[in-house]
């Protein structure tokens, strides 16, 4: 193989080394917990944060939304039908969420909380 060959084929390499490596994750088919946190903080950190948090359910870290609240877990890992926070933002249980709305979550938002969920709730 010709030497510039190899250094254009190493020079790739190492640029989609790096590119894949400090990209963030946006992909719609694999969000992970930074996508949709940026989702909570728009529309229900207002609320669900600190020491008044409704139903003790605080929305601030990967860990309090995982953990759920005074009722229990709100994220079932691969089910998002059966996932309470699903459920409210599409008013499939009531009161519908944010608790403010509407405007309610875009179908867009929607989609990348189902997916996340789907997917089984990754961090990263
Ligand atoms: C304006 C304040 C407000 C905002 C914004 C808000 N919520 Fe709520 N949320 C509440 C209140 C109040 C309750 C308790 C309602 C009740 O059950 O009567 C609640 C309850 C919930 C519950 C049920 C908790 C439990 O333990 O049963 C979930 C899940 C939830 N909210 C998710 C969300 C999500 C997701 C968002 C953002 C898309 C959001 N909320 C935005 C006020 C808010």
């Amino acid at each position: 193989m010709p030497v510039f060959v190899r250094i254009v084929l190493l020079g790739s390499a190492v640029l989609l080394l790096v590119l894949t490596g400090t990209q963030p994750r946006t992909d719609a088919a694999s969000p992970v917990y930074a996508d949709v946190a940026k989702i909570f903080q728009k529309h229900c950190t207002s609320c669900h944060s600190g020491a008044r948090a409704p139903d003790k359910f605080r929305m601030e870290t990967y860990m309090d939304v995982m953990q759920g609240g005074r009722n229990g877990a709100m994220v079932l890992p691969g089910d998002p039908a059966g996932s309470e926070i699903i459920r409210r933002v599409k008013g499939a249980s009531t009161p519908r969420m944010p608790k403010n709305g509407p405007p309610w979550l875009s179908a867009d938002e929607v989609r990348v909380l189902e997916k996340w969920v789907e997917n089984g709730a990754p961090e990263a």
